[in-house]
């Protein structure tokens, strides 16, 4: 940015501010402490007679939630609540594509808006330490780089609407697993190198107006009143005047709270003046304990973000929900996200040409996704499922017929009457999944009686019914009762006994086509290797099933790549076989900054797949690689051609090797991820690219390719 520019935004920021003290002054403390405190489970008070509206607030990362009553985890059943359902933020990661991060963004900021909100709790930017953690859907990678890139500009877009991006969770919210005590024990360098850049760059780069705290504790003290997080960090090296918005029932304490950084305490409860910044708060004022000072800090900043929002002066976006263009950008992104693992004999894509019949066969084939996963769910417009994607595509000529292969246990959840959220903090806030003792509990239960024998059927049949068609489409892996808030995995395996339906269904029909769908992968180690064509599927949003039908039959050329590990089974995971993971008290990240790809490659530790991983139906190849200097910046360039059949997009990246210090052995960290560009080329067509490389990069190698472990361009940099 411009000197001057930077100027000219200072000096609006100080008359802003100004503006604010000036309404702050007119306050009485009742006022004030209204405006610090949820008055309602997603909405503070306003202040009438001086034309201060209410803040209100929404979930989630992927659509905007449906309309609760205000003092209950109720919903009022609307018929005008249902919106636009995106892809998850894992999906966007796999697209590795700015532009269309910006582009998803912008939908949510508008159905935010068009649905009357201030301010959207998205996105989830927590970096992805294990694959066992039940909230990974929500989040966008290991790695720093790839998520501060994308959330910046899906922050970016959110708040081109007049709306409030609320970038969650304040920090190292890697487990759900007693998340409201729990305490993390990081070092501090690790700490900041990998786990705070993403939120410094959604923040600062992205320009995110608001930020919610984390439930969990770090170095004592609980993230959304530490003084740590938010003072030192936040306020004082970062120099964030935006708004601090607690975790729902993440404060514990009047004066921690009201002396922090905090600026609006939101909970579960619907005791409302009796909130820690409510009621308490106003007798603390009294009795002298908190300076009446501590509570105007916080209404200058609600009140600045009011201003940047625009909603005291009358001048703001009216949005707009479930408009044809929302749901287009939805169909792109998902058509982005899905990733192409494994394409071994070129199965894929699939013919259209002579097919008579088709097999779908998995749960996952015919599931809705929208409706879970905690306070991400959405109630979606429509979700188009991969069964109805296939039939859309395939048309009414071609018989598409569907076997469930397997079926979800019996579960509390299935049970609509009672909200989640009301009880989930009771205990701790959260738990480990484990699938072993959720099978026997449920094989307890009248109703599950049936689960082992209704599972039983269901194989028998799929394996009867498997040589019969043309083509068999294997639609499997985990859903929300796995991918969950409040909820961890015990291991990676497939739940509900797809392995061992895999590994027959392969035996018959060893030219089935594997998808697997997740937030976060799965072992897969009994079926692999029979296993030519996989594919892997986010929770891809409304258009999921038709984005995922067009990269099947090859309507689309896909162009995901993997925006994580994809660990053979979770123990080869640093953050389960270093550190810990899942512990009630205290979890230790003694895997210090090996997390991901940096653990795997500096112990060549093999994975299934691994980070930046993804095929496509055409080829690339790259040449002409060199390091340009230019104004003071570094940039690596190089040439792509696109050497295939189709037109089709790569996504190069660039991972710097760190000189190995004179004393040391190897440098601690082998490669990271400092680059990436995602170019669209039509066949035979060559681009060049720049991409600029920030950070040190004395001595270092450059290896730029098609994933962590294709690389296809080495350099030394001469600086
Ligand atoms: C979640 C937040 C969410 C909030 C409001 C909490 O349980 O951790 O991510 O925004 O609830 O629903």
């Amino acid at each position: 940015m411009s000197d001057i520019r930077e100027e000219q935004m200072e000096k609006e920021r100080g008359e802003m501010r100004e503006r604010a003290r000036k309404l702050a002054g007119a306050m009485t403390l009742d006022e004030k402490i209204g405006m610090i405190h949820g008055a309602q489970l997603f909405r503070t008070k306003g202040v009438e007679r001086l034309g201060i509206p209410p803040l209100t607030m929404s979930d989630g990362p992927m659509g905007i939630r449906q309309e609760f009553r205000s003092d209950s985890w109720k919903a009022i059943g609307l018929t005008d609540d249902y919106v636009t359902y995106l892809p998850c933020n894992s999906a966007l990661a796999a697209t590795w594509n700015r532009k269309l991060a910006r582009e998803a963004g912008g939908v949510l900021g508008a159905e935010a808006r068009g649905r009357g909100k201030d301010v959207i709790l998205a996105p989830g930017i927590n970096i992805k330490r294990s694959p066992l953690c039940g909230r990974n859907f929500e989040y966008f990678s290991e790695d720093p780089h790839l998520t501060g890139e994308l959330a910046a500009a899906f922050v970016q877009g959110i708040q081109e609407w007049d709306v409030a991006a609320c970038v969650k969770h304040f920090a190292v919210n890697n487990q759900e697993t007693q998340r409201l005590w729990m305490e993390v024990k990081i070092d501090e360098q690790v700490l900041r190198e990998l786990y705070l850049p993403a939120f410094y760059d959604a923040l600062k780069k992205g320009g995110s107006y608001t930020v919610m705290g984390a439930y969990n504790k770090l170095y004592g003290e609980h993230c959304c009143h530490s003084d740590f997080l938010l003072n030192q960090i936040l306020r004082k090296e970062w120099d964030y005047d935006g708004v601090v918005v607690s975790d729902w029932g993440g404060v514990h304490d009047t004066e921690a709270a009201a002396n922090s950084q905090l600026d609006i305490e939101m909970s579960v409860t619907s005791n409302f003046d009796q909130y820690y910044m409510a009621e308490p708060l106003k007798k603390a004022v009294r009795a002298g304990r908190v300076k009446e000072e501590a509570i105007d800090e916080k209404i200058v900043r609600i009140l600045m973000l009011m201003m940047r929002l625009h909603m005291l002066d009358g001048n703001r976006k009216p949005g707009c929900y479930n408009t044809e263009g929302h749901r287009q950008t939805a169909l792109r992104t998902a058509r982005e996200s899905v990733v192409l693992l494994k394409n071994q004999k070129g199965r894929l894509p699939l013919s259209r040409e002579h097919v008579r019949s088709v097999l779908v066969v998995g749960d996952n084939g015919n599931r809705i996704h929208s409706d879970g996963g905690g306070s991400g769910e959405v109630k979606a417009l429509y979700e188009i499922t991969p069964l109805m994607g296939i039939r859309k595509l395939l048309g009414g000529n071609v018989k598409v017929d569907y076997a469930e292969g397997y079926c979800k246990d019996w579960e509390k959840r299935e049970d609509k009457e009672t909200n989640w959220q009301e009880t989930s903090l009771e205990h701790g806030g959260g738990f480990r999944h484990d699938s072993e003792e959720n099978q026997k509990h449920s094989e307890e239960t009248t109703h599950s009686a049936g689960t082992a024998g209704r599972r039983e059927q269901l194989f028998l049949e799929a394996l009867e019914m498997a040589p019969r068609y043309d083509q068999v489409i294997f639609v499997g892996g985990l859903n929300h009762d796995q991918d969950c808030e409040g909820n961890d995995r015990t291991d990676m395996k497939l739940p509900y006994g797809q392995d061992r339906l895999l590994s027959k269904l392969l035996d018959i029909r060893p030219d089935m086509t594997v998808v697997i769908m997740g937030g976060s992968p799965v072992e897969m180690g009994q079926w692999i290797e029979k296993a030519d064509s996989l594919v892997w599927n986010w929770y891809s949003g409304m258009e999921g099933g038709t984005a995922l039908a067009e990269v099947l039959y090859g309507v689309v050329n896909p162009s995901g790549k993997l925006p994580e590990s994809f660990y053979k089974t979770h123990t080869d995971c640093s953050a389960h076989c270093l550190g810990d993971f899942g512990n009630e008290d205290e979890t230790e990240y003694r895997e210090g900054p090996l997390v991901g790809y940096r653990y795997l490659d500096t112990c060549h530790v093999e994975p299934e797949f691994c980070f930046g991983h993804g095929l496509s139906y055409t080829s690339f190849s790259y040449h002409g690689g060199k390091l340009v200097e230019e104004g003071g910046s570094t940039f690596f360039s190089c040439l792509v051609t696109n050497i295939g059949e189709r037109e089709g997009a790569e996504t190069v990246q660039v991972y710097v090797r760190p000189a190995a210090a004179a004393d040391e052995e190897k440098p601690e960290v082998f490669q990271e991820l400092r680059g990436f560009e995602k170019v669209f080329l039509k066949q035979g067509e060559t681009q060049m690219i720049y991409i600029k490389l920030e950070g040190d990069l004395r001595g270092a190698k450059i290896a730029a390719g098609s994933s962590s472990r294709d690389i296809r361009i080495f350099l030394s940099a001469q600086v």
